[in-house]
């Protein structure tokens, strides 16, 4: 079994997480998901960077001591992390001893290869980013080039790195590993970085405390990145003491990737792996960018205060509604908007309709006419109907190659959209076979029994597509079709068994209607503003369906056909027409607001549909007994229902 142990970046504990820091831990989530599926044995990493002047800082306006404060914040994490359904199968904070230990152990071996000498570091400092800016680099003389916020003169002696001395042997690794930093574009910010000449690094602090000290020089604390960089070997045993370490650290290490956002690339990709080479440790195989969430055009951050917060959108949508939007709209690598129209455009659109309707359309159609039992596919099955069960087999087959092979290069984008044409392709095998025709005809039982089969089991295979994304709804379509879990090793179509009886259904993603806020009106770059109003967003103003009706509840609706048999304007009014419609035992007279699409002449002899035990209203002084159904179309206009060969007027309808 091939390992697989990847990360994501351990998040500072100065502020309360928000849905940048979710998006790269779900998107870690899924990579490590799908790589369980795709059979490999997976460590997946995640936690908090809890030291540094900013958090300090931070502890000290909350007027808490600095231990409690990283303690709440880093529980915050946890618990979102927890809420997310995210997988991790260790969460580190640099505040442990264990780290205390591998940083230690780490610094001690890049001092006895010489790379560490004492000096004064003279320059210029950014706290929020906790980065050395040199001058040329300053953004109108004072501010920093990655958050803009206004950076800090420091003076103080510090231990300096040779980073200088790994500038042609990182040169050599980008030459000979081209994959290392993804996509190619940070790759290649990366070499000309390097190119332009390496600078040795200051790596300790002596104007604050809240760090781990100097190994034998405790008036200094180890730069927080050299510290925070150093979690992605604590965890797999770097600095035990014990011989287990040795043997953890020698199975896992190098991590097969460090997925991280692009503003810190780097740290990861320059000074991580040279100070590896120096500590004379493998280096890590990828380095996985991805790009920012934006709101209003800006960056999403605590320091520009624009953030949306998770809470709200997992509570109105589920989890895995948050999950998916993530995922399926930002493509790895670029930056993405994040706005309640996209959202709930894409909930309605993908998960509502495509997927939600096509479950409980398969699940139900089966408890309908197949007793809530798979079907069989059909021994005798030849023809046409064989030739077109193959050919969406073959579909279905295609969707699980394309999402495996998006999977593998973590383009969660692309993996869903190739679980979505599992999903199309279901739809439309159901449409073209229209088994709710053939249930009521029954010399097709035997094309009914297949195309149900086909469809349960292509359901099978969505589910699994879809559970990396969406874990909890992948177990709750299993439950629907009563099959387990399964890996995408041996993942093909016609697997599924029949006989086997169904769960009962089970919505998924109910729609939601949404009053949109002027956080959709996104387009502005005014980063300067909040995007919604109170700039902390929780989740848009939506309403989730209501709940659903019986039977019984229906059926106190009693809808009849009625025949119209005269009509006129009613006066003074532009949209109500009067009619006297015939409703088989009597007659009516109604109001309806139709004569904005209806001249009343051509009314005369139609078939219409009634509410006929509504009660009277009166509307201009007329009384209305019963209400005439029709829908509003596009363009605002009423259109009656209407029938195609109309029953005798009185016929209930249900
Ligand atoms: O940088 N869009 O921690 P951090 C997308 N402690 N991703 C975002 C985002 C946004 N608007 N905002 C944050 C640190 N992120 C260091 C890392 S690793 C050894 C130390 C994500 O709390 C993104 O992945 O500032 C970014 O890299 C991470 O949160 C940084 O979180």
């Amino acid at each position: 079994m091939a390992r697989f142990y990847i990360t994501t970046p351990i998040y500072y504990t100065n502020g309360e997480p928000h849905l940048g820091h979710a998006y790269t831990t779900i998107l870690a989530d899924a990579i490590a998901r799908a790589h369980r599926l795709l059979g490999d044995d997976v460590f997946f990493l995640t936690g908090t960077d809890e030291h540094g002047q900013k958090i300090e800082r931070s502890a000290q306006k909350a007027g808490v001591e600095t231990r409690a404060y990283v303690d709440r914040l880093s529980g915050q994490f946890r618990a979102l992390f927890d809420a997310l359904n995210i997988s991790n199968d260790d969460f580190i904070r640099t505040s442990e001893p264990r780290h205390y230990r591998a940083a230690e152990a780490i610094w001690r071996l890049v001092r006895d290869r010489g790379d560490l000498y004492k000096g004064s570091y003279e320059g210029w400092y950014c706290t929020v980013d906790e980065i050395f800016v040199p001058e040329t680099q300053l953004v109108d003389g004072r501010h920093c080039p990655v958050c803009r916020n206004v950076v800090e003169w420091l003076s103080e002696e510090s231990y300096f790195f040779r980073l200088s001395k790994y500038e042609q042997p990182l040169l050599d690794h980008y030459r000979t590993h081209p994959d290392f930093v993804s996509p190619e574009i940070r790759r290649n910010e990366v070499v000309s970085f390097i190119e332009q000449g390496l600078k040795d690094l200051s790596v300790s602090r002596t104007s604050f405390r809240w760090g781990i000290p100097v190994p034998d020089d405790p008036a200094h604390v180890i730069y927080v990145w050299f510290d925070a960089l150093t979690n992605y070997i604590t965890a797999v045993g770097f600095g035990d003491p014990g011989a287990q370490g040795e043997t953890r650290f020698r199975a896992l290490w190098p991590a097969d990737a460090h997925l991280i956002g692009k503003e810190i690339v780097r740290q990861h990709a320059v000074y991580w792996p040279a100070f590896l080479m120096s500590a004379g440790l493998p280096l890590p195989k990828r380095i996985v960018t991805h790009g920012f969430w934006l709101m209003k055009g800006a960056k999403m951050s605590k320091s520009v205060g624009n953030v949306v917060q998770p809470h709200g959108y997992m509570d109105t949508f589920g989890v895995d509604a948050l999950r998916y939007f993530v995922l399926r709209e930002m493509t790895v690598g670029n930056d993405a908007s994040f706005n309640d129209r996209a959202f709930v455009g894409r909930y309605n659109a993908d998960l509502a309709n495509d997927l939600g309707n096509l479950v409980s359309r398969v699940v139900t159609m089966i408890h309908r006419y197949a007793n809530g039992r798979v079907p069989s596919p059909g021994t005798d099955i030849s023809g046409d109907v064989a030739t077109e069960n193959a050919v969406f087999q073959d579909q279905v087959r295609r969707a699980i190659e394309t999402t495996c092979e998006a999977a593998r290069r973590f383009d969660s984008a692309t993996t869903l959209s190739s679980a979505w044409q599992a999903v199309s392709s279901t739809n439309r095998f159901l449409v073209a076979r229209e088994p709710w025709r053939l249930a009521k005809q029954p010399q097709h039982r035997a094309l009914l029994e297949t195309t149900l089969y086909h469809a349960a089991d292509a359901v099978r295979v969505i589910a699994s597509l879809v559970e990396p994304a969406m874990p909890d709804t992948a177990t709750r379509i299993r439950r629907m079709l009563g099959v387990d879990a399964e890996s995408w090793v041996d993942l093909r179509p016609g697997t599924l068994a029949a006989g086997q009886t169904l769960g009962p259904v089970e919505p998924l993603f109910p729609r939601v209607e949404i009053d949109v806020t002027e956080q959709d009106q996104d387009q502005s770059t005014d980063a300067a503003q909040p995007a919604v109003s109170g700039a902390q967003s929780s989740a848009p103003a939506v309403r989730t369906d209501e709940p659903r009706i019986t039977i019984d509840d229906f059926m106190k609706v009693d809808l009849r056909v009625a025949k119209v048999l005269d009509a006129e304007r009613v006066p003074k009014s532009k949209k109500l027409l009067r009619l006297r419609v015939d409703v088989g035992e009597q007659e009516r007279m109604l109001v309806a607001g139709i004569a904005e699409a209806y001249e009343p002449d051509t009314l005369v002899g139609r078939h219409v549909v009634i509410v006929f035990n509504l009660q009277p209203a009166t509307l201009m002084g007329l009384e209305s007994n019963g209400m005439v159904l029709a829908a509003t179309q596009a363009d605002g206009k009423p259109e009656l229902l209407t029938f195609a060969s109309p029953p005798q007027p009185g016929t209930r309808i249900k």
